[in-house]
């Protein structure tokens, strides 16, 4: 890779945006690199090191303090030199905890000093990482630890300004015990042997948020010149098998919107406690083993994080409040891929799908959060990882596809992300961009989209376009058929799983124990391995208090921490008493087990559980 200097902007951050989500002030002082040096202590549950930071300061404030977000960290020393050589003790103070943002670490700084180093340790219960006891990976051998950035956990892990306004280039040095491999958000060497010390580079400028290790039994498995999965051993084979069309889904991007500028794009399969579908890592997605279906039906979270490559990564949302512009973007762009490679019929079935989803959760949402430009002032930016961002994003844009058509709209796009490469961008800078490049350019066209509407209002506006599904329209026949018939009029065949999904949808949500032990006697349903299908049918046996499927419900909650399958089963379970009881019962033991990102939002719904340190956020995904 080229030079990081090449690729870092000059000083220029917006002074007009605030992050309400950092104590930072990169206005006046601002991280631009960090060189970090760890080690883990399984034991312990820590990791313990040092991180030098490399600032640049404002012209205007060169005797400002450095401002680091940090939570539950224990600092153990601060340094600070000009030379990046001799090092003196800082003057620091650590401001009190706040139990959303954590606490800000001030360090006074002479006018010529430019490197800070920091020795310190995190806290066991650190929001963004997770350690993983021998059994509860696949190999059962080895304990694993990976750590989750987005959207402020950062700051439990590294001392650093935990702001996507700014963006930071990074090595980083880590001691591995046990022969463990360690691999992390940056082009990693496939051919690297498992030693017990590891060496990172990051060339290119990344919000703090992309920053990411994990440490394992991990090996690898290519599947094409740029792409490859890692895995832990026994899931690796069937990763790649998975996972295989990445190559391609690689080269179509790149033909859409630009060259894809991380180097590698490979794949980490995390063990099942993963609490996300996918995380977009740069060079090195992290994803959850439930996409392993044995079907590749679950790909479109590898198109989707492929996309965030250019929406997110590239072009990010300076704060919380422009998270759409993120997932928005980005899911826009993965049904684009998805259409490209499989298409139009698949792409139209999982945008009805996702539509489907979000018209439920509108129905749930407060006003102010279904709106796009969402107003997270004193509260978790969690609360704004709904699909509004994501499905109502990815809507408006469509509109805009429909408006002035695909040639355009995808010549718009990637003049957007050659505009804002290396940038963090509010959704002001976007929709002006947008007025001055597209819009103003087809005035009779524009008239028509209202981005008031669209960007500050709740709700969806009525000319959204929304998708539809014929063969998705056929299941929901066959399951209207069904209800009035029984089992043997369905003609399942070639279903595919998605279709399935749908199938199990269009049932009514009331329909009884008998109607349900017939579909699973002739179904099989109670066995289903495809995460998505079973996780649906676990939710009906939850409604529907069928008894049999109670093991199988207990073993998903006991294994996979993917919050977007637990969360509504937990929800449901705890409408009825028996069901509260049990899901009380089941959590109990099964806490420990999930990522701190998860159990926050659990402990939210099923109670009685004070263990989390902060409020527990987590609306959606
Ligand atoms: N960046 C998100 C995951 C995320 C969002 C983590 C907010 C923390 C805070 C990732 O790209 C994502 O959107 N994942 C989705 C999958 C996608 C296909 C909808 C998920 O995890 O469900
Ligand atoms: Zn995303």
């Amino acid at each position: 890779m080229e030079n990081a200097e090449v690729f870092a902007p000059p000083f220029q951050l917006n002074p007009s945006t605030n992050d309400v989500h950092s104590y930072s002030e990169p206005d006046k002082v601002r991280v631009r690199h960090i060189d970090l040096d760890l080690e883990p202590s399984f034991d312990r549950r820590t990791l313990e090191g040092s991180v030098v930071l490399t600032i640049e300061k404002a012209p205007r404030h060169l005797t400002a303090p450095l401002v680091l977000d940090t939570r539950g960290l224990s600092v153990h020393a601060v340094e600070a030199s000009a030379d990046g050589e001799s090092f003196r003790n800082a003057k620091y103070e650590v401001g009190s905890e706040d139990p959303i943002l954590g606490a800000p670490l001030r360090i006074s700084l002479l006018p010529q000093e430019s490197k800070v180093r920091i020795n310190y340790s995190t806290a066991s219960n650190a929001t963004a990482l997770q350690w993983l006891n021998p059994a509860q990976t696949a190999g059962k051998k080895f304990p694993f630890l990976y750590t989750q950035s987005q959207p402020i956990h950062a700051r439990s892990w590294i001392p650093i300004q935990d702001t996507p306004r700014i963006r930071l280039t990074y090595t980083a040095r880590v001691r591995t015990p046990m022969g463990l491999c360690a691999v992390m958000s940056v082009g990693n060497n496939p051919k690297a042997n498992c030693g017990d010390f590891y060496a990172f580079s990051m060339e290119r400028p990344v919000p703090p948020y992309l920053i990411a290790l994990a440490i394992g039994d991990i090996g690898f498995a290519s599947t094409g010149t740029r792409t490859g999965v890692y895995a832990e051993r026994p899931v690796l084979q069937s990763a790649a098998y998975e996972f295989a069309d990445a190559e391609k889904m690689l080269e179509r991007a790149e033909q859409l919107y630009g060259p894809y500028l991380w180097g590698r794009f490979d794949t980490l399969v995390l063990p099942p406690s993963f609490p996300f579908g996918g995380m977009e890592n740069p060079g090195l997605i992290f994803v959850t083993p439930t996409l392993i279906a044995g079907d590749r039906s679950s790909v479109s979270v590898i198109a989707h994080e492929l996309a965030h490559a250019w929406s997110g990564n590239l072009v990010t949302n300076a704060t919380w409040s422009d998270f759409w512009l993120n997932e928005g973007f980005t899911t826009f762009i993965e049904r684009r891929i998805q259409e490209d490679l499989y298409g139009k019929v698949r792409a139209e079935i999982e945008e009805v799908l996702a539509q489907e989803r979000l018209a439920e959760e509108m129905r749930k949402l407060e006003p102010r959060d279904q709106i796009l430009h969402i107003d997270l002032t004193g509260r978790d930016p969690d609360c704004g990882t709904t699909l509004v961002p994501y499905v109502k994003g990815a809507l408006f844009l469509k509109s805009l596809e429909e408006a002035f058509g695909r040639d355009r709209f995808d010549d718009y796009l990637k003049r957007y992300f050659a505009r804002f490469s290396f940038q963090s961008i509010t959704t002001e800078e976007a929709l002006n961009h947008l007025k001055n490049n597209l819009l103003d350019k087809c005035p009779d066209v524009a008239v028509q989209v209202s981005l008031r509407e669209w960007i500050y209002e709740p709700g969806l506006p009525t000319s959204a376009p929304m998708a539809v599904s014929e063969s998705l329209n056929r299941i929901r026949k066959q399951a209207e058929e069904w209800q009035k018939h029984n089992v043997n009029h369905l003609r399942t065949q070639d279903w595919s799983a998605h279709e399935w999904l749908h199938f199990l949808r269009s049932l009514p949500s009331d329909l009884g124990s008998r109607k349900m032990r017939e579909l699973d006697e002739t179904l099989h349903l109670t066995q289903r391995t495809n995460a998505e299908i079973l996780h649906q049918w676990l939710l009906m046996a939850v409604r529907n208090q069928y008894e049999p499927a109670c093991p199988r419900l207990k073993e998903f909650l006991a294994t996979v921490g993917r919050r977007i399958y637990i969360k509504p089963l937990y929800e449901e379970l705890v409408k009825t008493d028996a069901g509260k009881k049990f899901a009380e019962a089941i959590y109990g033991t099964v806490r420990s087990s999930y990522h701190p990102i998860s159990q926050a939002t659990i402990d939210k719904i099923v109670g009685g559980h004070n263990g989390s340190e902060r409020p527990a956020g987590g609306k959606g995904l």
